[in-house]
């Protein structure tokens, strides 16, 4: 029998997670008891788009309405898939004009540890209800350093449900893009989801239409004794070694 090579172990070891996962359902992961109450009708109003995809580094961050766009989001999905979940934003308006929006944002980055939350915060300046081509350019401070500068433009949002956001680390390296969907619910209707991946996908580069993994967000999130800990904890590395693969 012919061995194989690293690569063939790799693409075996996807294929693995891939047939296991595919037995709980890509959605499997809401493991809280909550019950989504979103509406399934087409979340974003848009023109059918003929036309070819916009990347990040030519889009606009469309005019927000701060107030309505603070408080608490949760990433449903990046692409491509980030090392970080169970991530939980909080964007706070502060009552100046410089800096005046804070953003505190939770999270894990320890598979077996999600309960341990990491905290990274940041301040920025943003103009209330002007859209802006440069988008927003900041850094985190994520104790004891900062994260590099990275850009981020919201492309869409309701403010009630979701927000589509892209964002980049160098304009004209496009490998550092990234899309993401954030929502007031900590998991979205699959149905809610699709509608938006497919909208953004149609419109914007880095949104893949029914592709795009979710980012944990299960009752792991809050405490290591659960029994669905297997499968998150599954779901993380399938993230993972599909991010190594696409890399
Ligand atoms: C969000 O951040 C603000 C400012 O730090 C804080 O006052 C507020 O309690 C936070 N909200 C939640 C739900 O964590
Ligand atoms: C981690 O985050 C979750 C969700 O925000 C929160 O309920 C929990 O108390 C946090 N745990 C710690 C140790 O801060
Ligand atoms: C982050 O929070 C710490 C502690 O509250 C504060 O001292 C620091 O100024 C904040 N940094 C940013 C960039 O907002
Ligand atoms: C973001 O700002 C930093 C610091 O001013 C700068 O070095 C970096 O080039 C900017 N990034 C982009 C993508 O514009
Ligand atoms: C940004 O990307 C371009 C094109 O790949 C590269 O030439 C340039 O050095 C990069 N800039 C930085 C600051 O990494
Ligand atoms: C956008 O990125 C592409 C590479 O993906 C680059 O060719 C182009 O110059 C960039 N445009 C701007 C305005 O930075
Ligand atoms: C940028 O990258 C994304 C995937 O990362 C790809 O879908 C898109 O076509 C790329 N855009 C350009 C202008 O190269």
């Amino acid at each position: 029998m012919p061995s194989l090579s690293g690569n063939q172990w790799g693409l075996a070891l996807v294929c693995l997670l891939l047939g296991l996962l595919s037995n709980q359902g890509i959605y499997a992961q809401d493991d809280t008891t909550t019950t989504s109450t979103i509406s399934t009708t087409p979340a974003i109003s848009t023109t059918e788009s003929v036309h070819d995809t916009m990347a990040c580094n030519v889009s606009t961050s469309m005019a927000l309405d701060l107030e309505k766009f603070s408080g608490i989001w949760w990433e449903i999905t990046r692409q491509p898939v980030g090392s970080i979940f169970c991530t939980k934003i909080n964007v706070t308006v502060l009552d100046k004009s410089e800096d005046n929006v804070l953003i505190d944002t939770t999270y894990s980055n320890t598979i077996d540890y999600p309960y341990v939350n990491q905290t990274m915060n940041a301040t920025l300046t943003v103009a209330d209800k002007i859209s802006s081509t440069e988008g927003y350019n900041f850094t985190y401070w994520n104790p004891p350093d900062y994260t590099p500068h990275t850009v981020f433009k919201v492309l869409d949002t309701d403010y009630s449900q979701y927000a589509v956001i892209c964002g980049y680390t160098n304009a004209t390296d496009n490998s550092t893009a990234f899309g993401m969907i954030i929502a007031r619910d900590r998991t979205l209707a699959p149905t809610v989801l699709d509608t938006i991946e497919s909208e953004s996908s149609a419109l914007y580069d880095n949104f893949f239409d029914g592709t795009m993994t979710l980012t944990t967000q299960g009752s792991t999130c809050y405490s290591g004794a659960d029994p669905s800990t297997t499968s998150t904890v599954l779901y993380a590395i399938f993230a993972i070694v599909i991010y190594l693969y696409t890399k």
